[in-house]
């Protein structure tokens, strides 16, 4: 039987792809665009285009299988964030219940347990819809991601800023994504887990954006400030980096929240605490975008 992963070409399906075949288990993906999946994966899955709120396509890439990975996708370009959440989610379900398949792991957020962060607890609907649908669900309750700070790739090339929202103090747990395929990975290849389960995936420490710039300066060995801003400011960066303008409205208040209320992570366990440091993350993923995009804008000059 095989193990069906949504979002292959994302940053967390991807490593969830390149897992689950070097351990050779069977897998099938659910991909827009199979073009996009790189020829290496296409040759060695079962390949099943369709949207992620499709259940007709859903169903066919779960034919068979034991287990699914579900990534609710950002949908940054949305005018409508809920129903486009929602709709993953009550389809999933569907495809799952109609498939009767045993096992989803999906990847949820810190805090999806509350009903006031907005995008974050419509990933704790997307819970309560699988929780429903199939035995045994375990949801991965990830820390802000490293990848956030990809965001900020431009403004540390040309200037050597990083701006957001938050408090440059705040400290949040956060997570490489490649940490979190590798959670997920192993879950569904193991097996093992029943009922509904949450597991946090948090990172080695809790970091602020302070912390951050100061492990990004180390990796580039040049200086990174943060700088915090307002949300008109950080509606305004959202827009031009291409989201809707209802999304850019609404991720301004997702980071009030997650700035001011008393927000927590789940406890963090050993378990929970996921081997990548900002450090290693910023050398390997960081630095050659930033120095990829020195070169792009040399080369426009
Ligand atoms: N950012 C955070 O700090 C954070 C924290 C906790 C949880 N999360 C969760 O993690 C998610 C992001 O995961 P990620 O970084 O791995 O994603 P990502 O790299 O942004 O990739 C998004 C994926 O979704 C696919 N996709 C988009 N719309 C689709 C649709 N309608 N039907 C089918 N596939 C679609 C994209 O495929 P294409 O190749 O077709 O574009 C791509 O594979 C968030 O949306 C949220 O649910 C995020």
């Amino acid at each position: 039987m095989s193990i069906a992963v949504t979002t292959p070409t994302g940053q967390i399906g991807s490593r969830v792809v390149e897992r689950l075949l070097g351990a050779g288990a069977e897998t099938a993906v659910l991909v827009r665009d199979p073009a996009r999946l790189p020829a290496a994966v296409r040759g060695r899955v079962a390949v099943h285009p369709g949207d992620l709120a499709d259940v007709r396509a859903l169903r066919a890439a779960l034919r068979g299988a034991r287990a699914l990975f579900l990534v609710v996708p950002p949908f940054m370009g949305t005018d409508d964030w809920a129903e486009a959440q929602r709709a993953v989610g009550r389809a999933a379900a569907e495809a799952v219940r109609a498939e009767g398949v045993e096992r989803v792991v999906l990847v949820s957020s810190a805090g999806a347990q509350r009903d006031d962060l907005l995008a974050i607890s419509r990933l704790g609907e997307v819970e309560r819809m699988l929780a429903d649908a199939a035995p045994h669900v375990l949801s991965l309750r990830a820390g802000f991601f490293f990848e956030n700070f990809l965001g900020g790739v431009p403004t540390v090339a040309d200037h050597g800023a990083i701006y957001l929202t938050l408090r440059p103090e705040r400290r949040l747990a956060m997570v490489a994504t490649r940490d979190i395929g590798d959670a997920a990975a192993d879950a569904l290849l193991g097996g093992g887990w029943t009922g509904f389960r949450v597991r946090g995936v948090h990172g080695p420490a809790d970091l602020s954006p302070t912390d951050v710039a100061e492990a990004l300066t180390s990796a580039l060995g040049r200086p990174v400030r943060y700088v915090q801003v307002d949300a008109a400011a950080a509606r305004q960066g959202l827009l031009q980096a291409g989201a809707s303008a209802h999304v850019a409205d609404e991720y301004p208040r997702l980071f009030h929240a997650l700035g001011t209320l008393d927000y927590q992570a789940e406890p963090r366990t050993p378990e929970t605490t996921t081997p990548t440091t900002i450090a290693e993350w910023a050398r390997a993923v960081l630095v050659p975008a930033v120095a990829a995009a020195g070169e792009r804008v040399s080369a426009a000059m």
